[in-house]
Order: C-alpha cells, then structure tokens, then sequence
C-alpha cells in the first residue's frame, strides 16, 4: 500500500488536503478522518457506494472487469480445484493449507459437529412454519449462550474454538430447522462423510432410510458453498463487521450477518428468484411480460437475480453457475423447466436497452436456486445454503478487523432534517397531526382511539 500525493479539496475558498490511501490492485481512495474536525462538513453517501470502511486483504473483487479473486487466487480456479473447507481456511488464515493443516483443520471441525442436547431442546420451542432464516440466526445468537467457554475475542485459543464451531455446527444447525419444519426426526451428523456430504445426509436421511449421497450432488453443493464463500463488504459482512467493532462475540456478530443475509436484496434474492420464475412458469411464460413490468417505474417488480452494487458487466460466479446448472441438471437427469424460462428471461433482458444502459446483468443467484432445486433443497432453505458458504468470509473479515490494532467501532453519522427545538405539550393540548395517520395503523387500536379523542 503506497502513500500517493495527497487530494486537495476547496471548501468554503480553502483549500484542504487528504491522504490518499492506495490498494495493492491500485484503488484509490483518501482518508477523511479529520474532515469533520477541519471543516466542519461530513459526506452523504447513501448505500455507502463511494465509501470504504475499511482496507481488507481478504477479497479481491473488480465488478467492471468481472474478477473475483479470494486472497489473490481466481474464483475460477478455486471453483475448479478446491473444496469448501480448503477455501475456509485460505479466506479466514490468509493462505492454502498444506496436507497436513488441511487434515487438522477437517479434523477439528468433524469433532465439533455436534449440538449440545439442551440447544436442540430450543428448536421445539419454534413453530414449525418458521422461516429456516429466523431459526438460524436464533440458534447461532443462542450458542453464545451454551458454549460460554469461547466467548472471549482477545484470547486466541478460544476464538479458534469458536470458529470450529460455528463450522462445523452451522450446518448441523441448519438440517435440524429443515427437519424440525417437516416434522421428521433430526438427523445426527456422521463424521466420516465429507463436509457437504455430511450436510446433504443431515437433510435427507431419516432414522428408517440411509441416503447415499450421490457424488454429483456432494460436489455441487461444493462448488456453490466455494462462490458464495466471500464476497467483501457486502451487507452481511459489513454488518458482521459492524456488530463486531462494538466487542461483541463470534456468535453475535454472526447472527447479525444471517439476518441481514436474509432480505430478497441480499441472500435472499435466490428464493424471490424462484418464486419469480415459478409465477411466470405458471402463467404461460411470457418473460417479455415480466421484462416489461421490471422496467416501469411504478410497477415497483425487478428482475430478482438481476443487478449489483459492484459488477457492471458480469458477475463471474453467475458464469461459472450457469455452466454448471447445464451440467448438474444433465447429470442428475433432471429437467426443470424454470431453467428454460431463466434462460429465456436472461436472452430477452440482456438485449434491452434499459438493462443494457443501466448494466443489469444475472448474478450469482439467478441460476443457484436451479441447482439447489436440482439437489432436492426445499426453496425456503435457499438463503440458509448462502449462510452456510458465507460463513466462513464472515468469520475472515471479522478476524480481520477484530485482529486490527486500528479497528473502531462502527459510528457512521447523519443529516438531520427534522424538527428544530421544540417543547414539550401536555397531551390534553395536542392538536390532530400526520401522527393520527400512523397510529391508525398501530395494531394497539386502544392507543389510536384515546390519542383522536384528545385531539
Ligand atoms: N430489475 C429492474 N431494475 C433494476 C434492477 C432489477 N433487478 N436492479 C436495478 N435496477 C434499476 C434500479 O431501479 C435503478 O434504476 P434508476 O437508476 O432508474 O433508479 C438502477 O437499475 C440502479 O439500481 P439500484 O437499485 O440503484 O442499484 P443498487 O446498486 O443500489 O442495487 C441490487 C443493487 C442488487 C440491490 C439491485 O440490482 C436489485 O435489487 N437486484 C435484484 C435483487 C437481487 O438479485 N439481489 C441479489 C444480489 S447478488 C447476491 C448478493 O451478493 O447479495
């Protein structure tokens, strides 16, 4: 990192300087730590698209050139050649792991796969129509409840024990919602399958029936966990990052980043996918309809699995899934005919010019939740199978910071635009205002009838 000539600012007819911070890829950026203390003006950045929290070697990611790089290494070439716990590794130490570290590493986290009895007791507490999203960010928040042992964030031994764990038991975590919600038995974990395998037996084995996993299934959930592994400062992870600059623990800073995986914009995009996918499929689909509706303003409809904050010209893991869609779908002798619309809806978009303009491509989710319906994996456990491969560019980037001597909490600041000083008024002399509107929709109606009656 190379410190360039500084930028200078005019503001208010003085002239300001900021140093320039540059990465190893050459990115620009300068630092406005002191601009508040020297000028009295902050930034307005809405979505913080221009500003970056932090400087990180974790992820390497150019969305005008397509390139996703984890620790240096191409996506493509880690898709190809490694495994999921292989990558782990490299996103959260900072580097491959030899044979031997490799076999320590799998080792310790087949050891911990299971739950404590009395955290499974938690799972009856949750109705069964729960969203496997809730159940898994409760659960993981809940750990830090029974493995109190590793809740330090200074101590080194006990944060390797806690990333151990949330390894190896998040998918245990995450088959026993499956379970729970179809009312069959839980599945205990068995450790001389692989990582994905073991996974794919938690969800389809039961105590009658053993399911074989089939190698084309285990190595496709490989290959998906490895391209959702990392993607920098994302929502999730900066959220992760962000509850973890308070001093919270692992678990803690993890169960925040499940929660804000999970809206449609995020990780949950691969359910609205599908759910998108399965509506036209259902009334006769007519894509260009649906490519109409994405493009008027006052529809409020997108094309989910379509756009990104970051990539204007493709998004490589969308290129790497949709090969592998043709070839998991053949191998597996499937024909699912939402492939067929999602092919059609990408060729009719791709050659309109609102998408064209306005660089809107397929990513990572317009074809993964096409290979997770191929391997059996119920929609609404979709953005739990994100959680799983995103787990461990969480735990990298909250070691990261949390490993940083230069690390503070997260504080961003605001504009205020609402009232200037005002006084407080007894209730009986408050006139009706804008307020009546919202309390109409109060679910405590009593508040709404005693608040319009004072008025
Ligand atoms: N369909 C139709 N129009 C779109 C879409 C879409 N999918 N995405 C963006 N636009 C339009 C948007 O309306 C805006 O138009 P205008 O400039 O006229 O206001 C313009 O394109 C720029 O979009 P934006 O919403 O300002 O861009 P953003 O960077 O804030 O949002 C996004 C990125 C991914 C949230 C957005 O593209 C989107 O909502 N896509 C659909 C949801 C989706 O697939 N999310 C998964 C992202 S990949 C998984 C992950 O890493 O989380």
């Amino acid at each position: 990192m190379a410190n360039e000539k500084p930028v200078k600012l005019e503001i208010d007819g003085k002239f300001f300087e900021f140093l320039v911070t540059k990465g190893t890829e050459d990115e620009k950026s300068f630092d406005i730590s002191n601009l508040r203390s020297q000028t009295g003006y902050i930034t307005m950045d809405n979505g913080y698209a221009n500003t970056s929290s932090c400087t990180s070697k974790v992820t390497f990611l150019d969305g005008e050139k397509g390139i996703l790089r984890y620790r240096g290494i191409p996506i493509e070439e880690l898709a190809e050649k490694a495994s999921f716990l292989e990558v782990s590794f490299l996103l959260i130490y900072g580097y491959l792991p030899t044979y031997k570290e490799l076999e320590i590493f799998k080792k310790n986290i087949t050891q911990h796969t299971l739950l404590r009895e009395d955290l499974v007791k938690l799972y009856d507490g949750f109705p069964r129509t729960a969203h496997p999203m809730a159940v898994l960010s409760s659960i993981v928040c809940a750990m830090s409840t029974f493995y109190q042992d590793s809740l330090s964030i200074t101590d080194p031994a006990q944060v390797n024990l806690s990333i151990t764990r949330l390894l190896a038991k998040l998918p245990t975590i995450a088959a026993f919602s499956y379970k729970t919600s179809i009312g069959q038995p839980k599945i205990y974990p068995k450790n001389l399958l692989d990582y994905c395998s073991n996974f794919l037996h938690m969800m389809f084995a039961t105590p009658a029936e053993e399911y074989p996993v089939p190698k084309e299934v285990s190595e496709a959930l490989n290959l998906l966990l490895i391209l959702h592994a990392d993607h920098e400062q994302n929502c999730s992870t900066s959220t992760v990052r962000l509850v973890g600059s308070s001093g919270a623990n692992l678990f803690a800073a993890i169960s925040g980043g499940i929660c804000a995986l999970w809206g449609p914009l995020h990780g949950g995009a691969n359910q609205a996918v599908m759910e998108m996918l399965e509506e036209i499929h259902q009334g006769g689909g007519d894509v260009k309809k649906y490519v109409e509706m994405a493009k008027d303003k006052n529809s409020k409809f997108k094309l989910m699995g379509f756009g990104h904050r970051v990539y204007k010209n493709f998004d490589p893991r969308a290129s790497i899934i949709k090969k592998a869609c043709d070839k998991v779908l053949e191998s597996l002798h499937v024909h699912n005919p939402l492939l067929d619309i999602a092919k059609q809806l990408e060729a009719v978009a791709l050659k309109d010019s609102y998408f064209i303009e306005k660089k809107l491509y397929p990513n990572v989710d317009f074809y993964s939740g096409i290979i997770y319906s191929a391997l059996n994996i119920p929609v609404n456990m979709f953005t739990v199978m994100f959680a799983l491969g995103r787990l461990p560019g969480w735990i990298a980037h909250w070691k990261e910071m949390n490993d940083s001597s230069t690390t503070k909490i997260g504080r961003p600041r605001q504009i205020y635009t609402g009232p200037t000083l005002t006084h407080y008024t007894p209730w009986d002399q408050r006139v009706v205002s804008d307020q009546q509107q919202i309390l109409s929709h109060s679910p405590d109606n009593a508040l709404g009838v005693r608040f319009k009656k004072a008025a």
